[in-house]
């Protein structure tokens, strides 16, 4: 047997440009993330998540017909096949949210007859279909695994109230919509993140627009990437007090272990969307009456953050996920649903740049991805191994 080879250590493509993109940049240094030349944090709050979405689409932030006609399309498109319903009705209650989401996508490509069609005009029609239906599904499940039935959408209301009408029964009040608008704004897109990676990687082979985002849900749903916020929810629950902060902290640095919603691939500073959703989780904390969710999130950021820093000698920065787990919980969500919420809002990213690396022009020249790897297995030299038949080995 030959030597064993070297292993190459530094994998995760950090640091390697895969490709040109017009959607969006993340400047991790000075924590800066912008959508098509617009900063995120000046449309939180300012502008809605429809329009964000008709900015990652269609290059520009829609003046207010077109902003009209965009949000009546999304209207349009928000109700579910009932055989969708009737599959998830047969689902195990405890499937996992983001799995359910997962295994729903390509089922919608079954009702549409315009899944082959390989045109920008089609997977348009289809990113919006998609960023349409997301919120009705998981509403749906979650309604479904409760024992209740679906809520049809409302189409007088907006992307955000209605996705609490759908799970609720029940309209929310306007600035609980609101800071949720302003939560699926800031997770709507943030460049070449592994859920988008993936996305981009199955359209890279031509696949169509409902199996690149069954890809990228699968990425979402992992615990390094949009399944943090729900972990750190579970962190919060077994922390359960501020007084109990610092032992927890220090076991999980001891083991060996992460804190979920501390610690980023590119940013090199707080993540600039969590500045804008602690204060609101705050805010809802204090009209509920019961700031702790939020006042054990503030003692873990700062003990998270110094005791990483004495252990490894270096800073560590919260995170997206990190505020907006106590966020969803005050807003009474189920916290099993936050990254299904996440998707949500992704999904207006993820399509955009299905569209651009099918059909980018300038920005992305359509290419196959296919990297190369180091084979660093059995026999990895010049002499191959002989095939021993089954019988004489
Ligand atoms: C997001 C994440 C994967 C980015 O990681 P990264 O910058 O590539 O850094 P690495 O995973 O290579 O970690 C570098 C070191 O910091 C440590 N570290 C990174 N994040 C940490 C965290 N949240 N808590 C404790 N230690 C952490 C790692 O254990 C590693 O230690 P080592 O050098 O002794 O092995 C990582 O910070 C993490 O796991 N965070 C928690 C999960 C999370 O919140 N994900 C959502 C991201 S938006």
């Amino acid at each position: 047997m030959e030597e064993a080879c070297e292993i190459i250590q530094n994998t995760g493509l950090r640091g390697v440009t895969i490709a040109s993109t017009k959607i969006s940049d993340v400047d991790g240094k000075i924590g800066k993330l912008v959508y098509r030349g617009c900063l995120a944090k000046d449309l939180a709050g300012k502008a809605t998540f429809e329009e964000v979405a008709f900015l990652l689409l269609y290059e520009k932030l829609p003046d207010q017909a077109e902003l009209n006609a965009f949000s009546e399309e999304l209207a349009k498109n928000r109700e579910l096949p009932q055989n969708i319903f009737a599959a998830m009705a047969a689902f195990p209650k405890d499937a996992l949210p983001m799995d359910v989401l997962q295994a729903i996508v390509p089922m919608l490509a079954h009702h549409d007859p315009g899944v082959n069609e390989h045109n920008q005009e089609t997977a348009l029609k289809i990113a919006v279909k998609l960023i349409a239906k997301f919120a009705t599904i998981v509403a749906a499940w979650d309604r479904i695994r409760n024992g209740k039935a679906p809520v049809d959408p409302d189409p007088s209301l907006g992307h955000a109230a209605n996705f609490f009408y759908m799970l609720n029964g029940e309209a929310p009040e306007d600035d609980l919509a609101g800071f949720f608008d302003a939560a699926l704004v800031l997770h709507a897109e943030h460049s070449f993140n592994a859920s988008t990676f993936a996305a981009r990687e199955v359209a890279s082979t031509k696949a169509h627009m409902y199996a690149s985002i069954a890809a990228a849900v699968g990425s979402l749903s992992g615990a390094l990437h949009g399944g943090a916020n729900t972990r750190v929810m579970n962190m919060l629950k077994d922390i359960g007090s501020v007084d109990k902060v610092e032992a927890y902290v220090q076991n999980i640095l001891d083991t060996g272990g992460v804190i979920m919603g501390l610690g980023h691939a590119v940013y090199q500073t707080d993540d600039p969307r969590a500045h804008i959703l602690a204060p609101m989780s705050q805010t809802l904390g204090e009209r509920a009456g019961d700031t702790s969710w939020y006042d054990l999130s503030k003692k873990l950021e700062l003990v998270g953050k110094a005791a990483f820093k004495e252990k490894k000698g270096r800073e560590i920065y919260v995170n997206v996920d990190f505020y907006s787990a106590s966020l969803y919980h005050y807003m009474g969500i189920a916290s099993d649903l936050f990254t299904p919420i996440f998707a949500i809002s992704r999904i207006s990213g993820w399509s955009a740049h299905v569209i651009e690396e099918q059909f980018g022009g300038a920005a992305a020249k359509p290419a196959l991805y296919r990297p190369e790897s180091d084979y660093v297995g059995d026999y990895c030299g010049p002499d191959e191994c002989a095939f021993v038949p089954v019988d004489d080995r």
